[in-house]
């Protein structure tokens, strides 16, 4: 038997019985899986804010998630809620402009706001960063980007804007398709958009889809990024199963744990990511048996849109040497 053939046989027979073992761990023996600091390292610092990227940098984490909207006169800015009251002091600085929906304001107006007093005064002098300003500071320190885009239904064609915007930074260039970003949304729809406008670009969707319609979901998400609560090993390992638009098995990042104990359970599931406010707990929970989670990767796989070569990217977590089960032929999302 050919070499490969008898790797293949053999991980799809250990997967079968890690699938089996009741109590096993289907992570057992592999590296540990990526962690992302959501919204920043947010349990340290004002959520997508800049000092959110430096706190993760300074706790050794290497993948930070965001927020992206846009702003009254059409900038990209970086923010959870539709609002900005819970993150700002707008309603002090604007008395007059409720609901203070962050697509009522332009940008200037939004910088003139305080996003960090609300989370400690040490922070009183951080603002709401534009993507670019965001983009830059992960550049700087040498990270990665998982982008969510927020609410996509409020703002027309802000996929196409997002992408422009990465490009125009240099996001989109070969070395940051190999690894360095993925785009994720809540929206199928907004998913579905960036893989069609930009096929190299590696995609997530945000939700835990029925497992009989993941083949659909392939088509256009190489993620499938569920809440912890949502998910089983039996779930992971049905993602896993099926084989995203380059070719790669389906990935599996979960939110939002911020405990030791949650965030070894989910990596006894097989998860690919966990995305948290403490990245440093996840980190060490994770990694007590497996070395640093961030030192972690593989070479480089060729990246594949339609059998035509776009690039190359790194998978993550334990992807490349994880055992997988059949891939299966997508069909429509329902
Ligand atoms: O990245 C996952 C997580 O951010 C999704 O939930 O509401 O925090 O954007 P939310
Ligand atoms: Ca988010």
């Amino acid at each position: 038997m050919h070499a490969r053939a008898v790797v293949a046989t053999t991980t799809a027979l250990l997967g079968t019985a890690a699938l089996l073992l009741p109590g096993s761990d289907a992570r057992a023996g592999a590296e540990p899986p990526t962690v992302i600091a959501h919204r920043g390292a947010s349990a340290y610092a004002p959520e997508n804010t800049l000092a959110a990227v430096d706190k993760a940098a300074e706790l050794g984490i290497s993948w930070v998630e965001n927020d992206v909207q846009r702003t009254k006169d059409g900038k990209l800015v970086v923010l959870h809620d539709d609002n900005l009251k819970r993150t700002t002091d707008v309603e002090q600085v604007f008395p007059d402009r409720a609901p203070w929906k962050v697509k009522d304001f332009t940008a200037a107006e939004i910088a003139r706001l305080d996003a960090g007093g609300w989370f400690s005064p040490v922070y009183a002098d951080a603002r709401v960063p534009t993507l670019e300003q965001f983009m830059d500071r992960v550049e700087l320190h040498h990270q990665n980007l998982l982008l969510e885009i927020k609410n996509p239904d409020l703002y027309p064609g802000i996929e196409r804007q997002t992408l422009k915007v990465l490009d125009k930074a240099g996001w989109l260039d070969p070395h940051h398709l190999a690894g360095r970003l993925i785009v994720q949304s809540f929206s199928v729809d907004s998913t579905r958009t960036v893989h069609k406008l930009k096929p190299a670009v590696k995609t997530g969707f945000l939700g835990t889809p029925p497992t009989a319609d993941l083949a659909g979901y392939a088509t256009f998400a190489d993620q499938i990024n569920p809440s912890y609560g949502s998910i089983s090993r039996s779930y992971v390992a049905s993602v896993h199963a099926f084989t995203g638009p380059h070719g790669r098995p389906l990935e599996v990042f979960t939110w939002t744990v911020n405990d030791a104990d949650t965030a070894r359970l989910v990596a006894g599931y097989g998860v690919d990511g966990i995305i948290t406010n403490n990245p440093d707990v996840v980190r060490d929970a994770v990694s007590e048996d497996a070395g640093p989670a961030q030192e972690r990767t593989s070479a480089p796989v060729a990246l594949s849109v339609a059998g035509r070569t776009v690039g190359a990217w790194t998978a993550m977590g334990s992807t490349s040497s994880r055992s997988r089960g059949p891939s299966s032929v997508p069909t429509s999302v329902h």
